[in-house]
């Protein structure tokens, strides 16, 4: 017998028991060219497998969240993200919204979650006309919004895109009754910074919950309605791309918003008409909503749209 041979050492990769395996994942991806994939990659292992220790995820439970993820993954399609959705009503998206805006999550903020009915190429339309296309009901409204830098002066030339729900809760392209690109623009800030445009005011609406999402919303008893808001997007090379909604300030859902887009500096200022309103056509209650975006210097990107 060769006594001088070496102990054989147990192979480190060999996993040994449930402790053990993260450390080995982590061994596994650590040689991974790009850095940030690294990390971020790194940090997602370490943190899911703490959560299955922390529950003590069972087979049953980690077979369901498997198909619920695939389940997300059916029910998007041209028209409807599941995956933006289920970001949303977990708040995920809000949280990447604050920490990437604010000069990094350090100070306030009029950014929100971008949500699923974005549209690229809106129509081109003049300062103070309508994006009422085609008739919905409701009162009308009056939007006048200038476009301010961190000191307070105006800038020009920003495309401001403009998208809401009509007041029967439903975006144009979800609704037959709606003409393409209804209650959609796309506006362009003057020399003083400021855009204007009619629409009608709007509702608060549920998002869709025949996915898994809704199954998630029921099972928490939690309600599928957002407060009433108009969403913009504020596009110029130089300053950082604003996303955001504008909201209703009486909604009765702006504490309990189901995807969390709303924050105190994003409830607009709904004054109710009084007298004459500013349209020879409007008989009835009407509004008018003012509001400031100020835009930080930064890169001006567009994102990818969530539906086509
Ligand atoms: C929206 O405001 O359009 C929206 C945002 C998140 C989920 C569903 C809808
Ligand atoms: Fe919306």
């Amino acid at each position: 017998m060769d006594t001088t041979a070496a102990p054989t050492r147990p192979p480190i990769h060999i996993i040994d028991d449930q402790a053990a395996v993260t450390d080995v994942v982590l061994d596994a991806m650590s040689r991974a060219p790009n850095a940030r994939l690294r990390e971020v990659m790194e940090s997602l292992v370490r943190h899911l497998h703490a959560f299955a220790r922390e529950v003590r995820l069972t087979e049953d439970e980690f077979e369901f969240g498997i198909d619920f993820l695939n389940r997300i993954g059916q029910a998007t399609n041209d028209s409807h993200n599941e995956g933006v959705l289920f970001s949303d009503a977990v708040g995920f998206s809000t949280l990447v919204c604050l920490l990437n805006n604010g000069q990094n999550g350090t100070t306030e903020t009029a950014a929100a979650l971008l949500g699923p009915f974005w549209r690229m190429n809106s129509p081109p339309t003049k300062n103070g006309a309508s994006i009422v296309r085609s008739q919905v009901p409701g009162p009308a409204l009056f939007a006048e919004c200038r476009l301010v830098d961190p000191d307070g002066k105006p800038i020009a030339d920003v495309e401001v895109d403009v998208w809401q729900a009509s007041p029967a809760g439903l975006y144009e392209n979800q609704d037959p009754e709606q003409v393409d690109m209804n209650l959609r623009g796309k506006f362009r800030s003057d020399a003083d910074g400021r855009i204007s445009f009619r629409s009608v005011k709007p509702a608060g609406y549920p998002v869709p919950t025949d996915g898994p999402v809704g199954e998630l919303l029921r099972a928490q008893q939690r309600h599928p309605y957002r407060p009433a808001h108009l969403h913009f997007l504020c596009f110029k090379p130089g300053y950082k791309t604003l996303i955001t909604q504008i909201f209703v300030d009486d909604d009765e859902h702006l504490e309990t918003d189901v995807v969390f887009g709303v924050t105190r500096h994003l409830i607009g200022d709904f004054a109710q008409g009084a007298g004459d309103a500013p349209a020879a056509d409007v008989n009835g209650p009407w509004y008018r909503l003012t509001y400031k975006f100020v835009l930080e210097p930064g890169e001006a990107k567009l994102p990818t749209p969530p539906i086509r």
